[in-house]
């Protein structure tokens, strides 16, 4: 009955949601996941600074919880992340040695993956390495290898931890620039070339109501799946231009939605899509309204764009 349950019925693998241990006690937000989703992504419980916060040391409560009310729902799991310049402990930023940082990525990677092989449907094995402009971002990693390779030290660390999860390099703005684009899909070619294990690419799409990048969302999908990769939209969400909601606006955001849904509905490639986020209230965007059920987690015109893409 569900967007999960209706993707499915039109050959696509999962309608998801962003979510962590918080939400597991509400029952609005448990009725939603239940209904509409059939994949779960933990929000931040396994990140680097909730996973490892200090070396060695490893803390696994909240991803544990994560994936115990996944797999006792049955639902899918994307994994997020394995390495990510962001939500990363200091200790991590402070290694300026090549063999250290090697050593310390693979027996994170080794750790998380390892811990929950065999339950997870794909993996964010690395998350926003390109440049906003194009070319490489700057951090730990880039600066301390001096050239990509970090990425193939932590594709083969997930791939030897939990061989039968698909291996995701995710990032956020390649809808909107084809400089980050281009960068983006020469980095999985490079890898594939270099035979570096990497089943799937992941666009975050963050965007807005009204965005320049909805319109051609379809072209930046079809070039995702020029890699080869199966093509996953990570982190959906739309924006209001502030915190005042019109008719006009739900109506253009609802819009939005079903240009995005219909994008992916139409790109083989394209297996899935997961929302960052399930009530307005709960977003990481304080205020913009950018999801499908509203502050009293009753459905918004965008649900229904939502499923209008779906069925388009
Ligand atoms: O856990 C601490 C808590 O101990 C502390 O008391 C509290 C006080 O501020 O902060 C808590 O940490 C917050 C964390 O979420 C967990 O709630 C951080 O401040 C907050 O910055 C963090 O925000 C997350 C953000 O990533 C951090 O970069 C958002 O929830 C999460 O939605 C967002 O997700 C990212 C994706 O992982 C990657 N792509 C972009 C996306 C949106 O930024």
């Amino acid at each position: 009955s569900g967007l999960d349950a209706k993707i499915k019925s039109k050959g696509k693998k999962y309608v998801g949601f962003a979510t962590d241990q918080g939400d597991f006690s509400k029952s609005t937000d448990v009725n939603i996941l239940r209904t509409e989703s059939g994949c779960l992504t933990p929000e931040n419980s396994m990140k680097w600074d909730a996973t490892e916060p200090s070396q060695g040391s490893f803390n696994f409560a909240a991803a544990d919880a994560l994936v115990n009310f996944a797999t006792s729902n049955g639902k899918m799991i994307r994994g997020h992340n394995l390495l990510w310049h962001n939500q990363l402990p200091q200790w991590v930023k402070n290694i300026n040695n090549k063999a250290t940082l090697t050593s310390v990525i693979q027996n994170h990677a080794a750790t998380v993956a390892g811990r929950y092989k065999g339950k997870i449907y794909a993996w964010d094995v690395a998350n926003e390495v390109v440049a906003d402009g194009g070319g490489m971002r700057s951090s730990v990693f880039s600066q301390v290898f001096g050239d990509w390779t970090f990425l193939d030290v932590v594709f083969k660390a997930a791939k030897a931890a939990d061989p039968n999860a698909k291996l995701c390099l995710n990032d956020y703005n390649i809808n909107f620039s084809g400089a980050k684009l281009n960068t983006f899909v020469q980095v999985v070619k490079d890898l594939k070339s270099r035979g570096v294990p990497i089943d799937c690419v992941g666009t975050q799409t963050h965007t807005s109501v009204g965005g320049s990048d909805i319109p051609n969302f379809k072209n930046t999908l079809t070039t995702l799946a020029g890699t080869g990769c199966e093509v996953q939209i990570t982190e959906l969400d739309i924006a209001m231009p502030s915190t005042s909601t019109t008719s006009a606006l739900l109506a253009q955001q609802s819009s939005d939605y079903k240009t995005i849904v219909s994008a992916c509905m139409g790109t083989s490639a394209c297996a899935g899509i997961t929302v960052w986020g399930i009530g307005d209230s709960e977003s990481w965007i304080t205020g913009k309204h950018p999801l499908l059920f509203d502050d009293s987690y009753a459905k918004k015109p965008a649900y229904q764009g939502f499923l209008d893409g779906i069925n388009s």
